[in-house]
């Protein structure tokens, strides 16, 4: 085959992004977060993982669906009952990919307790299986870079033979450099037989803060598929961020001269779904999509770009979808203003979710002077619904320097409003208690995070909380230029999602005493 420039992306933000503790998200923020995906250029979507659970198979299944260009592609380990369940899943695709993996370093072969000819034989045997129902497979060993070179030549071969279409080589620990990620690419191209009739792809963790680095240059050594994550997200340093090597590959096209279909333009805005969906918010200092990113506070600095912004910019704001600086909205602006601004920062909304957004600006521009860009963003990415069964409707807090503080709350609760009082040590530990007098439950809260969206004492305030309950884990978000508020808010939502997650959640598939044959 010959290789060609372009490389191609494929996003696991539904999968590997959302496998990632706390950071789970509802049947339609999938559907949404892979229609955008679809709709930037992404060549992949895996979408998710259909044997895992009930909701992940019926998501997968949608996803491939509603697919419009992306190939809709789902995981599965190294046996006949996952591979089947992921086919049945994907094959509404226009385009479908079966994704199969098995873990071939030292420490991964104990895990199944297979040995070396063992396990080439279940990876031909599974290979085979999931070609014979697809004709795109993608096959990994995972935990690769640290796979002794010789053994995963070989493997490598067999998943070949057995017609995997795609091979793609993870670093599943981060543990991989730039140099050996590259030589790696190189040596299994220049080796295996039948390695020119396949796609290489190169999957990197971030533990070291290598990923972006490690992916580009696997591209340099001949992969020319990069799997990534939108703001990296995924588990522990997280995947090789989207937004930095599709950035890194359009900046440096001098000295990388590799191209990918994605539309930079849309870079921002799924940033900010998925930092609100998954509630893992984006670092300020983040490359690419950090809210200071394209920030310029120190004199010299302004005074460069004012001059030319080539001064201090690489590239620019607009070409990751950051529209250019422009005049806040008041309490006198109005619905056309609202939506032109919207669309301005790539929000384009129906007539009734405009009307909604608007009730929540006008409040907004009442209780603040001036409405700013990151102020509506915030508006409109609230994920509260209508069918939630818990809602806030008022809240008092009584604060003093000579404690407890008091909050008396009103929640309604499956349409019936509840009324309670309760104290706490602070106001949000005694809002936090209103609720859970109001509506008892045994989730723990796990994170609790307060964050301002925009300068001055009026700014408001953007809190995001994950609880946990059996295993279960949602996170809640929200904005008020009230704290108190906001947190009852985003505790509330946070509540929210648990339930509906307990609602749909199904027993997971336990492997344990499954023979990979059982179909
Ligand atoms: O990191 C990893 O090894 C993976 C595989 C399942 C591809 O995510
Ligand atoms: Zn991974």
């Amino acid at each position: 085959m010959t290789k060609s420039n372009e490389v191609l992306i494929f996003d696991t933000t539904l999968r590997d992004g959302e496998q990632s503790p706390g950071a789970t998200m509802t049947h339609d923020e999938k559907l949404e977060i892979a229609e955008m995906l679809d709709d930037m250029g992404v060549d992949i979507v895996e979408a998710g993982f259909p044997i895992a659970s009930e909701g992940d198979f019926q998501a997968v299944s949608e996803i491939a669906k509603l697919a419009k260009s992306a190939t809709i592609c789902g995981l599965s380990r190294a046996n006949y009952k996952d591979i089947d369940r992921c086919w049945e899943a994907v094959k509404h695709a226009k385009s479908p990919r079966i994704h199969t993996f098995i873990g071939t370093s030292p420490l991964h072969r104990a895990i199944p307790n297979l040995n070396m000819d063992e396990m080439a034989e279940r990876i031909h045997d599974t290979v085979t299986h999931a070609r014979n129902l697809c004709d795109n497979v993608q096959w990994s060993p995972m935990d690769a870079t640290r796979t002794e070179w010789d053994y995963l030549c070989r493997v490598v071969e067999i998943a070949i033979k057995a017609g995997a279409t795609t091979i793609n080589i993870p670093d599943t620990v981060g543990y991989t450099a730039p140099v050996e990620s590259a030589d790696l690419i190189r040596n299994l191209i220049a080796t295996v037989p039948g390695a020119d009739e396949v796609v290489f792809a190169t999957h990197c963790h971030n533990d070291l803060g290598m990923a972006t680095a490690n992916s580009l240059a696997a591209v340099e050594g001949g992969a020319r598929q990069i799997e990534c994550t939108i703001n990296g997200l995924g588990e522990r340093a997280g995947n090789t961020a989207l937004e930095e090597v599709v950035m890194a590959l359009k900046v440096r096209g001098d000295i990388m001269p590799f191209t990918t279909k994605i539309d930079t333009r849309k870079i921002m805005n799924i940033s900010r779904r998925v930092a609100t969906v998954s509630g893992f918010a984006v670092q300020f200092n983040k490359a690419i999509v950090g809210k200071n990113a394209f920030a310029h506070e120190s004199g010299i600095h302004q005074d460069g770009m004012l001059k030319n912004r080539e001064t201090f910019e690489v590239m620019r704001p607009e070409d990751v979808g950051l529209a250019g600086t422009s005049l806040p909205l008041g309490k006198h602006s109005g619905r056309a203003a609202l939506r032109a601004k919207l669309n301005e920062l790539g929000f384009d909304l129906a007539d009734n979710q405009l009307n909604d957004v608007f009730v929540r600006f006008k409040d907004l521009a009442d209780r603040k002077k001036e409405v700013f860009d990151d102020d509506l963003m915030a508006l409109v990415t609230q994920n509260d619904t209508e069918d939630d069964r818990l809602k806030l409707k008022s809240l008092r807090v009584v604060c003093g320097t000579d404690g407890p503080q008091t909050a008396d709350m009103v929640m309604e609760v499956d349409g019936t409003d509840v009324e309670t009082s309760a104290t706490g040590d602070g106001p949000v530990d005694a809002t936090f208690n209103a609720v859970k007098a109001i509506f008892d439950h045994g989730a723990r809260l796990q994170l609790y995070q307060v964050s301002a969206v925009t300068e001055g004492t009026d700014a408001q305030a953007t809190v995001s909380v994950r609880m946990e309950e059996d295993g279960r884990i949602a996170t809640g978000q929200s904005a008020d230029t009230d704290t108190v508020v906001a947190s009852a808010k985003a505790y509330i939502n946070a509540l929210n999602r648990l339930l509906v997650r307990r609602e749909q959640s199904e027993p997971g598939y336990d492997v344990k005493g499954v023979s990979y044959k059982d179909a």
